[in-house]
């Protein structure tokens, strides 16, 4: 039987790259990266195998950034999650988000509540959008919560703890713009993930690359550990 892609994780790399190189203000690879989060994830809700799409959408380290590009990319996250709740609804694709929101504007954060409560019941497609999302913050929440807690930390108490866990083990994990490494991106869900690295800056990724892709991911032998 062939491998199934029900859960695919992408850290979205490169638009900084993308803008640059046509002499664009990086910003600009950052507007053009949401068009194509918005036509990947329709592709992906169409999708017979995918339930769960997962895109790294800011990091607890892109806080370093310029305050321009960062006001910029809190901007066109407000923009896009207001602008494109019909093609959530049309898709009938659910919003979900990981990491800590707490630190963004109270406007965002209540966008944020309002998109996932009116898409709460869709189960074509998943979308989870990691926002201030960083894996190794996670899981040391996890292990504290259930040391104050009184209970055991086993793999199985800590992958209940772990707010990202509910979406299940990630199948697939790609990463666009050329770097080989996570990233603090999903360390727990990725344990026995697929990893595919591609140098396609992100601004350029498309549902034909995704598919070829999900083609190649089924050619390998996925052991689990076993033989
Ligand atoms: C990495 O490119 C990308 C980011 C840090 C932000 C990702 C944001 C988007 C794809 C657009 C907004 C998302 C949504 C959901 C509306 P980089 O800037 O690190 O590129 P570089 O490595 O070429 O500098």
């Amino acid at each position: 039987m062939s491998n199934i892609a029900r859960h695919i994780a992408i850290i979205m790399d490169g638009n900084g790259r993308w803008a640059t190189e046509r002499g664009l203000r990086r910003v600009k690879g950052h507007e053009r990266g949401a068009e194509v989060v918005r036509t990947l994830t329709t592709h992906a809700s169409n999708h017979p195998e995918i339930e769960v799409l997962t895109l790294y959408a800011f990091s607890t380290e892109n806080w370093k950034r310029p305050k321009m590009e960062v006001d910029f990319l809190m901007r066109l996250l407000n923009n896009y999650l207001k602008n494109e709740t019909e093609t959530y609804i049309r898709n009938e694709v659910r919003f979900e988000t990981i990491g800590d929101i707490s630190r963004f504007s109270p406007a965002l954060q209540e966008q944020i509540a309002r998109l996932k409560e009116t898409t709460k019941h869709f189960s074509k497609l998943t979308q989870v959008l990691a926002l201030n999302y960083g894996s190794q913050d996670e899981i040391a929440r996890a292990a504290k919560s259930l040391c104050e807690g009184g209970e055991e930390i086993t793999i199985e108490s800590l992958e209940k703890s772990i707010e990202s866990s509910r979406f299940g083990p990630v199948d697939l994990l790609i990463r666009t713009g050329g770097e080989q490494r996570l990233s603090n991106f999903l360390l727990w869900q990725s344990a026995y993930a697929e990893l595919f690295f591609t140098p396609t800056l992100w601004p350029d990724f498309t549902p034909e690359e995704l598919e070829s892709i999900i083609d190649d991911f089924k050619k390998r032998q996925r052991r689990f550990g076993g033989i």
